[in-house]
């Protein structure tokens, strides 16, 4: 038998308490340690977790309807098979997010509920329309660009599920980009008229890309805490100053022009200014009053609803095998016949 120490017994003590657990979340975040499914964590600390990782699912499961409009008019058989790749990509990104807020406690059921009956909210960016085939390729290059920005520092963030998820992710997303800014790079030097249209998908994608960073530092409502939490890494400001500074050489290189009078090199701040963004916008497509939030939200609850029988028939199966009735092998033809 080990000889308890005065030290131990009182370490061990604190840590069956509250206090104790509390400090010893304190002291892992602050360690940079990654908090895991089964650690203690503060309530709030779960609830931000479960609202953000949740509002991040939306966002890659709604994304991929404005895409998706595009895949049985792409112009090439070889265009088309990288946009349906992306747009299962996405589907994959939502799956991964839901299952990290799964292992907090919160069901997927429950989350979609709040989806489909507005409770919870997907980037604004996805109630704007894509009208030419260039919009493809300036979210490509704009909006998965600033998903990349935003998502690598997630990749380091304190909840282990998320962190992890978030790796896999990015690398993904950096292949998103690149295939919006091939797309357009061969637009901007094709004809006059396809350079005119991927000039005109950038005017109409460029600002609320910026707005997807969320509101400026002082009015965020949710950043200083998850700053504190070492969920967040970097303020909104900051990573959309970031954004800007690596697209102004590729917009050069594209020979495309960025739709602000206001953007110059800053030789003092060795950054990028930029023009004031249309804040009052940003909150109107928040509210539900963009182009297409009633559009986006009812398509997902049908493609919901005619997806009751995949679920059902999922469960069923489930059911089975659980009973031992349907050998693994089986299992696994039925679902590529249904895939
Ligand atoms: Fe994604
Ligand atoms: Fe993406």
């Amino acid at each position: 038998m080990t000889a308890v120490t005065a030290g131990t017994a009182a370490e061990a003590t604190m840590e069956t308490t509250a206090e104790g657990f509390e400090a010893a979340f304190d002291a892992a975040v602050a360690a940079d340690e990654r908090i895991e499914p089964r650690d203690w964590m503060p309530e709030a600390y779960r609830a931000s977790l479960v609202r953000q990782i949740a509002q991040h699912a939306h966002s890659e499961i709604i994304g991929m309807q404005p895409e998706a409009n595009w895949i049985s008019r792409a112009p090439s058989l070889r265009r088309k098979a990288i946009l349906m790749a992306k747009v299962q990509d996405e589907a994959g990104h939502g799956l991964y997010l839901y299952s990290a807020a799964e292992t907090l406690g919160t069901g997927r059921e429950e989350l979609l509920d709040k989806l489909h009956t507005g409770r919870q909210k997907y980037s604004s960016i996805f109630n704007y329309p894509t009208l030419t085939w260039a919009d493809v390729g300036a979210i490509g290059w704009l909006v998965d660009g600033a998903a990349i920005t935003n998502q690598v520092p997630l990749c380091r963030c304190s909840y282990g599920p998320y962190a992890r998820a978030m790796v896999r992710i990015c690398k993904e997303e950096s292949f998103h980009q690149r295939q919006g800014y091939e797309l357009l790079l061969a637009l901007s030097n094709g004809t006059p008229a396809q350079h005119e249209m991927a000039q005109d998908a950038v005017n109409r994608w460029w600002w609320p890309s910026l707005m997807m960073f969320g509101p400026p530092d002082d009015e965020s409502a949710h950043s200083a805490q998850s700053m504190a939490w070492k969920i967040k890494r970097h303020s909104n400001d900051e990573l959309r100053q970031r954004f800007v500074d690596i697209c102004v050489p590729q917009a050069e290189a594209l020979g495309l022009a960025l739709p602000d009078p206001d953007l110059r090199w800053n030789e003092e701040r060795g950054r990028h200014d930029f023009g004031a963004i249309d804040w009052a916008e940003f909150r109107e497509v928040l509210k539900g009053n963009g182009p297409c939030n009633e559009q986006r939200i009812t398509q997902r609850r049908r493609a919901h609803e005619e997806g009751a029988w995949v679920r059902d028939a999922a469960a069923a199966y489930a059911t089975k095998r659980r009973a031992g009735s349907v050998p693994a092998e089986d299992g696994v033809r039925m679902m590529e016949a249904t895939a």
